[in-house]
């Protein structure tokens, strides 16, 4: 069981209390992908940090960009690449998610790519389209990689209290299996009043967390039903 909280663009909480209360939690992976500022007090802090996206190239002319060398140097053990916030507002592509989790795997850095459909997509029946060019992409890039962790996040769930459903979020984590056998996290609108039921599902590996990774209590509370559902 895996649970990834995603800071976006927020400060978070203080990361030498967030390791303190996490290291009474047995049976989870809690890793925090704080913005770029906090990476280096949260690695100090003890906690598993992932960055929140990171380039192909080791170094080069990318303004804004920051390299696998650069944050395995700074003690990050991984990164997210290819949320639905990158895709939406900074037009990352497929084939540039793919290539980032390629260099990134390369460098021995863990990797959570994210995929999902959008509303729209959903509606017009599309989503098992999306998500099978989403993974063909990543999947021939970067194979079946151990350091591969996955994450269904549906975007019409991001940010919006309407979570999907145990069933739902069931269907499309063994459905994404089927194309790519690696661990699936689900993240959208994960809480602590939803969580025990998501990853009670088969195929719900852990949740990557948004709002609710801010507060210490709602990640805690989300870590301990993680724990508590494979026990
Ligand atoms: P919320 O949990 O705020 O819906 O965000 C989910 C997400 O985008 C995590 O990466």
């Amino acid at each position: 069981m895996i649970v990834a909280g995603n800071w976006k663009m927020f400060a978070g909480p203080d990361p030498r209390m967030l390791a303190e209360r996490l290291a009474g939690v047995d049976g989870v992976d809690a890793i925090v992908c704080p913005p770029y500022t906090e990476l280096a007090a949260c690695v100090e802090a003890g906690l598993t940090t992932y960055a929140q996206n990171v380039h192909w190239e080791p170094e080069g002319a990318y303004t804004g960009e920051i390299s696998a060398p650069m944050l395995l140097a700074l003690g990050v053990r991984g990164a997210l690449v290819g949320h639905s916030e990158r895709r939406q507002y900074f037009g990352e592509t497929d084939a540039a998610v793919a290539r980032r989790a390629r260099a990134a795997l390369a460098a021995g850095l863990g990797v959570i790519a994210c995929v999902g459909e959008t509303q729209e997509e959903r509606d017009s029946g599309d989503m098992e389209t999306v998500l099978r060019v989403q993974l063909a992409v990543i999947r021939e890039e970067c194979g079946i990689d151990d350091g591969l962790v996955l994450a269904y996040e549906p975007v019409w769930a991001i940010g919006t209290g309407q979570v999907a459903t145990p069933e739902l979020a069931q269907e499309a984590h063994a459905f994404i299996k089927s194309l790519l056998d690696r661990p699936v996290l689900y993240g959208g609108s994960v809480k602590p009043g939803n969580a025990a039921e998501l990853l009670a599902q088969p195929d719900v590996d852990g949740a990557l967390v948004g709002g609710a990774s801010l507060e210490i209590d709602s990640f805690l509370s989300i870590c301990e039903a993680a724990a508590r559902s494979r026990s």
